[in-house]
């Protein structure tokens, strides 16, 4: 039965979880928007496409009778690393694709757009019923290419002499007051994710861990606190890293977090989204690797929670959390009963499960809404260019 007169809560979530996409894209020009600056970014107007790409293939094509994909040609360019997809476009070579431009990326997302509404608004209850498990991941994916959206526009930017801003008004981490302690009993807790709404295949399923008693920072370390460790001889001094930190610290000549400048005098900045600015003493240091958020929590004589008792700490009301993401010492291992998304969302998450380290928390540029005490992030442990800082533990 088609359903006629208001609009479903999914209907409506996904105009304005696609409009959110192009508003990012907004201060940003056709050429601001072709350019990858590393490998480990992609070009504003791939991240467009490819969100578009994700539900052409996964819902349309499954789901809408008679649809026939935009421009073939479109899922060997925008297939990001889906095996059972077929093949793709070398990653760091997605800055190459002047083709399609910027526009015929926007009449992608429309063309996508007008048939994903039609489906939204028009499909018969049990084929609603049966996509809308893919549309709700493809709403959450696409916010989780909102975040990179910025992480890489942020690392494009800071490529130009110009230091140019991102825009005057974009979203900046607010400022902490003086670190408390908070105290924590351990004993067995449950983790994961245990409903209502949408999780992550990564967030369950819910399993006990046994925590000893610790002690957690109420907030993330600031910059000026982290600038200590600089000047200090933080990044001179073997003894604070990890062999594999020291390693990169030696290989990549690190003096400071990723976008900082003149750590080591007395002005030190900043390249944030308002272009370059003095650095803040009280926002959260950010742009951190593993290595430098491990090593900075050893000269602090403290060190990176598990990410079991971040969890545990967040369902018992951690404050000042969403400010950055948060390194922890947990590698990102699949949970014990762990069970990949079905069909060709089986690779989402689970085949990345190796060599990566998870983070939690959220950070200024994770849109609103989109996090959740369970939600795991994750990033291999040399990763900067992400919003991604440190809170300190201690044993208790
Ligand atoms: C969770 C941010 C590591 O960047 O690949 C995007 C998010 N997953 N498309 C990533 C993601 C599929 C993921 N991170
Ligand atoms: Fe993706």
């Amino acid at each position: 039965m088609p359903r006629t007169g208001t609009r479903s809560p999914l209907a409506l979530g996904f105009d304005a979880v696609r409009a959110h996409s192009l508003a990012l894209a907004e201060p940003l020009s056709a050429e601001d928007q072709c350019v990858q600056s590393m490998p480990d970014a992609s070009p504003i107007k791939w991240h467009l496409a490819h969100t578009t790409w994700f539900f052409e293939t996964l819902v349309l094509t499954p789901f809408l009778p008679g649809y026939r994909p935009f421009d073939e040609r479109f899922a060997f360019l925008f297939n990001s690393y889906y095996e059972a997809l077929g093949p793709r476009h070398p990653r760091p070579a997605r800055g190459l694709l002047t083709r399609p431009s910027a526009d015929e990326v926007r009449a992608y997302r429309d063309a996508v757009d007008t048939a994903m509404r039609r489906l939204l608004d028009s499909a018969d209850t049990d084929t609603l019923a049966r996509a809308e498990p893919t549309i709700t991941l493809g709403l959450h994916h696409e916010q989780q290419h909102q975040e990179l959206m910025l992480t890489d526009v942020l690392h494009l930017l800071s490529q130009n002499p110009l230091r140019p801003a991102y825009r005057a008004e974009a979203p900046m981490p607010a400022v902490p007051s003086a670190m408390d302690w908070r105290t924590f009993d351990g004993g067995t807790v449950t983790i994961g994710h245990r409903g209502p709404g949408f999780a992550f295949d990564n967030e369950g399923p819910p399993h006990a861990v046994l925590l000893r008693p610790f002690r957690l920072a109420d907030r993330p370390v600031s910059n000026g606190e982290y600038l200590e460790f600089v000047r200090a001889g933080g990044y001179r001094d073997p003894q604070w890293w990890l062999s594999d930190g020291w390693a990169q610290v030696q290989a990549q000549g690190w003096e400071a977090p990723l976008h900082w400048a003149d750590g080591n005098t007395g002005a030190p900045t900043a390249f944030t989204l308002h272009g370059q600015v003095p650095l803040d003493l009280a926002a959260p240091a950010t742009h951190l690797s593993l290595y430098e958020a491990a090593a900075y929590a050893a000269w602090a004589g403290a060190r990176l929670p598990t990410e079991f008792e971040w969890e545990t700490a967040a369902a018992a009301g951690l404050r000042a959390t969403g400010q950055v993401w948060e390194w922890t010492r947990s590698a990102y291992d699949p949970y014990p009963g762990f069970k990949p998304f079905d069909g060709a969302a089986a690779e989402y998450n689970g085949k990345f499960m190796m060599g990566q380290v998870v983070l939690r928390g959220g950070s200024i540029a994770t849109p609103p809404g989109h996090i959740r005490p369970t939600y795991r992030n994750f990033f291999p442990p040399s990763a900067r260019w992400q919003f991604s800082g440190l809170r300190l533990a201690h044993d208790a």
